[in-house]
C-alpha cells in the first residue's frame, strides 16, 4: 500500500473513532474536553483583522455591543469561547476604546465572558494602505477570479508589512512567556508568521486562508508573491477550505520559491523549515445558531420582521452579503425578476428580502455594486408592484448576527450566489437555523460550501435563467421533498460545526508540527 493512501486512511480512522465515542454534535463541551486533554498548558491566540463584537456609541450618548455578523468572526466566537483563548482583532466601533483597557483588552462575549478580546488600532493611513489598498485591492480581487483587476500599489503593501508586524506583536504579547499557538486567520495577515517566528521561534503557527486561492496563471501579476508566499511558509501549517485552493497554493510555490514541494503528502520544505498544506473547510456553530433560532425572542423578532417588511403571506427569498461584487447580488436580483417574469404566479407571492452589509464602500468597485444592486431592486419594485408591501426589500445595514437569525427563519428561501467564494457560512448558518426542517437553499457551485451542501438547489449565478429555475424549484418543490433535501443538508451542518473544525485543524497541527522536534523529517507518522 502505498504510504500516502496508508496516511489517509490512519487519518481517516483517528477522526472516526474520534467521532464515534463523542455525541454525534460537536459543540462547546467536547471542544473544551479536547482542549484540555491535548493542548496542555499552550495559550492558544486567534489573530483576524475583524472583531467578533464592536461597541458602537448611538446619538444619545448609550453604547452598545454588536455582535458582527460575518460568518468567520460568528464561528470563531464559539471557538475562542470554548477554549477561552485570546483573540487580537481591530478594534472598529466608535466605542471600541472606550470600552477596553489601557491594552485594548476586553472579556468577551460582553454579557457571558469566556476569552480576551485585544483590540489593536489602526490610523486612516493604515485602512487606506492596509486595509482597502493591500488587502482589498490587491490580495482579495487577485483571490477572487471574477475579472477584477487588482491593483498594485507599493506604499500599500509597504504599509501590510507594517500592520502585518502590529498584528505579530499583539500576539506576542498575548502568548506571554509560556508555551503558545498563533492561529492567524486570512488574507489580511499573510505576513504576521515572519516577525512571530523571528521573534518567537518556540511557537506554534498556523494560517487559516478563508478566501480562494488562484491558479499559478493569476498568481504570477502579484509584484509581490515571493514575498507574501515567504510569509505564509514561516507557519507550521496552512489551511485551506478546499483541496483545489490547496493545490494552487503548492503549485504556486513550486513555480515561484525554491523550495521541496511534495504535492503527495502536501508539505513544502524550505530553508529547513515544514509547512503542512491541508483542506479542512469550516463549519458554523450549529448547536447555538438552532438554539437561538428557536429562543422566543427570536420568534418574536420573526414576526417584527414580517409586520415591518409588509411579508403579509408572501414567500421570502433572502440574500445575506456584504455588498460585494463577488457574491452575485445585482445577479441574485435579475434572477428574481426572470422568476416573476417566467412564472407570473409568483408576483405579489414572493417578495426578495436582500441584507447588504456595507463593507469597504470607500472603494469604487465596492460603490458601483451598492449602485447597481440599488438600481436592479427600484427597478423590480416599479416592474412588479406589491399591494401589501415591496416585491424587493433591501437593507443596507450592519445588522447584529441575533437580528439576522430571526431572518433566516422567516425565508422559505435563502439564495447564496457568489461568482467566486472561499466556503461561504451563510449557507450553512441558515441550515443551522432551520430547526424545523422547512426551508430550501438555492446555492451557487462556486462557492465552496457547494462541495458539502450537495442537496441545494445548485444553480450557476452566470446563468440567470437557470438560477430563476432554481427559485422556482425551491419554492415549489412538493413539500416531502423539500423536507428531505433539508433533513439531508441539516445532517451535514449538523455533522460538522465550527468545534469539529477546530478540533480536525488543531489535532493535525498537533501532530505535524507541535509535538515533534521540526526536523523530524516524518512527523506524526504523517506519510
Ligand atoms: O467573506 C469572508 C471574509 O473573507 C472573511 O474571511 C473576512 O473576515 C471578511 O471577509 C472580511 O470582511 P470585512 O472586510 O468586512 O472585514
Amino acid at each position: 500500500m502505498q504510504r500516502s493512501l496508508r496516511h489517509a486512511l490512519r487519518e481517516a480512522s483517528r477522526i472516526a473513532s474520534r467521532r464515534a465515542d463523542s455525541p454525534q454534535r460537536t459543540g462547546t463541551d467536547e471542544l473544551q474536553k479536547w482542549a484540555r486533554a491535548h493542548l496542555g498548558g499552550r495559550r492558544l491566540v486567534l489573530v483576524s483583522n475583524r472583531e467578533p463584537w464592536s461597541h458602537h456609541r448611538a446619538a444619545d450618548g448609550s453604547i452598545t455591543a454588536v455582535r458582527n455578523a460575518g460568518g468567520l468572526t460568528v464561528s470563531l466566537d464559539a471557538l475562542a469561547g470554548a477554549v477561552g483563548a485570546a483573540w487580537v482583532a481591530h478594534g472598529s466601533g466608535s466605542a471600541a476604546r472606550e470600552t477596553a483597557d489601557a491594552e485594548g483588552r476586553l472579556p468577551c462575549p460582553p454579557d457571558q465572558p469566556r476569552y480576551t478580546l485585544r483590540r489593536i488600532w489602526l490610523d486612516e493611513t493604515d485602512h487606506t494602505l492596509f486595509y482597502a489598498g493591500a488587502a482589498n485591492s490587491m490580495l482579495w480581487p487577485l483571490c477572487h477570479v471574477v475579472f477584477v483587476r487588482p491593483r498594485f500599489d507599493a506604499d500599500a503593501w509597504e504599509r501590510y508589512r507594517e500592520v502585518n508586524r502590529r498584528y505579530a506583536e499583539a500576539a506576542i504579547e498575548e502568548v506571554g512567556p509560556g508555551d503558545g499557538m498563533v492561529w492567524l486567520q486570512d488574507y489580511h495577515l499573510a505576513l504576521a508568521a515572519r516577525t512571530l517566528r523571528e521573534r518567537r521561534p518556540d511557537l506554534g503557527l498556523a494560517l487559516f486562508w478563508h478566501i480562494p486561492w488562484p491558479s499559478p496563471e493569476v498568481f504570477r501579476v502579484l509584484p509581490w508573491r515571493s514575498e507574501l508566499l515567504e510569509g505564509m511558509l514561516a507557519n507550521d501549517v496552512l489551511g485551506f477550505h478546499i483541496r483545489g485552493h490547496a493545490l494552487n497554493f503548492l503549485q504556486c510555490v513550486a513555480d515561484t520559491l525554491e523550495a521541496r514541494v511534495d504535492f503527495e503528502r502536501m508539505a513544502i520544505d524550505r530553508q529547513g523549515h515544514r509547512t503542512w498544506v491541508r483542506a479542512v473547510p469550516i463549519g458554523v456553530p450549529a448547536v447555538e445558531i438552532g438554539d437561538l433560532a428557536d429562543a422566543p425572542s427570536t420568534r418574536a423578532a420573526e414576526q417584527a420582521w414580517r409586520e415591518r417588511l409588509g411579508i403579509g403571506t408572501a414567500k421570502v427569498i433572502l440574500g445575506v452579503d456584504r455588498l460585494d461584487y463577488t457574491k452575485g447580488v445585482p445577479q441574485r436580483l435579475k434572477a428574481f425578476g426572470r422568476l416573476l417574469e417566467r412564472h407570473p404566479h409568483w408576483v405579489g407571492r414572493a417578495v426578495f428580502v436582500q441584507v447588504g452589509v456595507p463593507s469597504r464602500i470607500g472603494l469604487p468597485e465596492y460603490q458601483a455594486v451598492q449602485r447597481q444592486v440599488r438600481w436592479e431592486a427600484a427597478r423590480l419594485q416599479r416592474r412588479f408592484p406589491r399591494r401589501e408591501g415591496q416585491s424587493v426589500v433591501l437593507l443596507e445595514d450592519s445588522l447584529d448576527f441575533r437580528d439576522i437569525v430571526p431572518l433566516y427563519r422567516l425565508a422559505d428561501v435563502c439564495a447564496v450566489t457568489p461568482l467566486h467564494d472561499g466556503m461561504n457560512l451563510v449557507a450553512k448558518e441558515y441550515v443551522a437555523a432551520c430547526t424545523d426542517g422547512e426551508g430550501a437553499l438555492v446555492l451557487s457551485p462556486f462557492a465552496g460550501a457547494s462541495r458539502e451542501l450537495e442537496r441545494a438547489h445548485l444553480a450557476s449565478p452566470f446563468d440567470i435563467d437557470a438560477l430563476a429555475e432554481a427559485y422556482r424549484a425551491a419554492l415549489e418543490d412538493p413539500a416531502a421533498d423539500r423536507r428531505t433535501r433539508m433533513a439531508d443538508l441539516r445532517e451535514t451542518v449538523l455533522r460538522r460545526t465550527v468545534h469539529d473544525w477546530a478540533i480536525e485543524f488543531l489535532d493535525l497541527w498537533q501532530r505535524l508540527a507541535l509535538r515533534t522536534s521540526r526536523s523530524d523529517p516524518n512527523p506524526g507518522g504523517a506519510g
